[in-house]
């Protein structure tokens, strides 16, 4: 038999980092800024604090540290990666791509480097990629990413979205494996909530300008209560979804990853679905909503707890509307 032609089976987790910058911003800064209360906003969103990264640095630098942690735990030959996937809404310069940069940085020369758009449901798009493409046998070592330094749309003045968002990159490192472990995902988008929640400058549509810098455009802006409503409901049906055309029920899962962006949209989640709360893996406390970066910032977290084999659901909800569910068998 020829090994080099057979295409491998499963696309499977072999390690796992993550980065948040030291810099804290707590709820009693923002107490300092804007009319708002430590009490509102840990009763209305479960956050205490978030991190900021520093002036003059950018979303592939948080990535570089995020594989530092990764490498450091898990001894392997970043010469062994052929493809970068980035989700990222907030790209270190709109040409070259943020994952081109990375490449750059990381000494990876003549590797596929792409990056991904798909606001706080973007982790999973690339999940969902990189596993398509080890299995197809396009990809054999692909580092997986999520990040976003999002606080360089955040006006600090805002208190419906400077409560909410920091910064934050995760990797994951897929590879070929024999054993099951990326399963399935569901991605979907409609485009009916773009007027909900946007940063509208420094596109085609509204390039910068003098009049654009001195204007709302250029800052995150959002109608709480409406993609609220439609978080919950779009990760709730696709989670069940995800189950029910892998032949599994809520009971087969051993830790829920929802996307990070308010403890009660996860509570609400977790409810509808039916998971015991013990299964739901949150750290919104600490870091807030880090767009692309909250589910593997959150797997990197409780990476000691979750066992081989273990069957993960994770599941998200951003701007678009885009979200999803991803199902995955854990092979660490
Ligand atoms: N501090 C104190 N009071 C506040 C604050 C604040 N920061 N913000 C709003 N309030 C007040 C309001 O003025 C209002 O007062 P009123 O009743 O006198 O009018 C009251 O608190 C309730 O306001 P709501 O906007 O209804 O507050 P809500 O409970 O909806 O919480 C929040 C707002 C936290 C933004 C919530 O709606 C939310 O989390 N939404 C979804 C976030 C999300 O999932 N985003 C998706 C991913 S993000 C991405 O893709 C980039």
């Amino acid at each position: 038999m020829n090994d080099t032609i057979r295409k491998p089976r499963y696309a499977a987790i072999t390690a796992v980092g993550a980065y948040a910058p030291e810099q804290i911003r707590s709820n009693s800064d923002l107490e300092k800024i804007t009319e708002t209360s430590d009490e509102w906003i840990v009763q209305r969103t479960g956050i205490k604090e978030r991190r900021i990264l520093e002036k003059g640095l950018a979303t592939s630098d948080m990535i570089v540290k995020a594989i530092e942690s990764m490498l450091k735990e898990y001894p392997k030959d970043l010469k062994q990666v052929d493809t970068l996937f980035v989700a990222t809404s907030t790209p270190d310069m709109l040409m070259p791509s943020t994952a081109n940069i990375l490449a750059g940085k990381l000494g990876l020369e003549g590797v596929t480097a792409i990056d991904v758009n798909a606001a706080c449901a973007g982790f999973l798009h690339v999940l969902d990629l990189g596993a398509a493409w080890i299995e197809s046998g396009r990809a054999k070592n692909v580092l997986v990413i999520g990040a976003d330094k999002i606080s360089a749309y955040v006006n600090i003045m805002d208190r419906s979205t400077n409560i909410l968002f920091g910064d934050g990159a995760g990797v994951v490192w897929l590879e070929a494996s024999e054993e099951e472990g990326v399963m399935d995902s569901i991605l979907k988008g409609n485009g009916n909530g773009v007027e909900y929640l946007n940063i509208e400058a420094g596109g085609s549509l509204y390039p910068f300008d003098e009049e654009m810098l001195n204007s709302n455009k250029r800052h995150i802006k959002q109608e709480g209560r409406v993609v609220f409503k439609q978080a919950i409901q779009s990760m709730s049906d696709s989670c069940l979804d995800v189950l029910k055309r892998n032949d599994k029920t809520i009971e087969d899962v051993n830790w829920l990853i929802p996307h990070q962006a308010n403890k009660r949209i996860i509570d609400a989640v977790g409810e509808s679905i039916g998971i015991d709360v013990k299964k739901t893996l949150v750290n919104i406390e600490k870091y807030g909503n880090t767009i692309s970066a909250t589910i593997p910032l959150c797997l990197f977290e409780y990476r000691d707890l979750i066992k081989k084999g273990d069957l993960l659901m994770f599941t998200a909800f951003g701007a678009g509307f885009s979200w999803g569910a991803s199902l995955l068998k854990w092979s660490l």
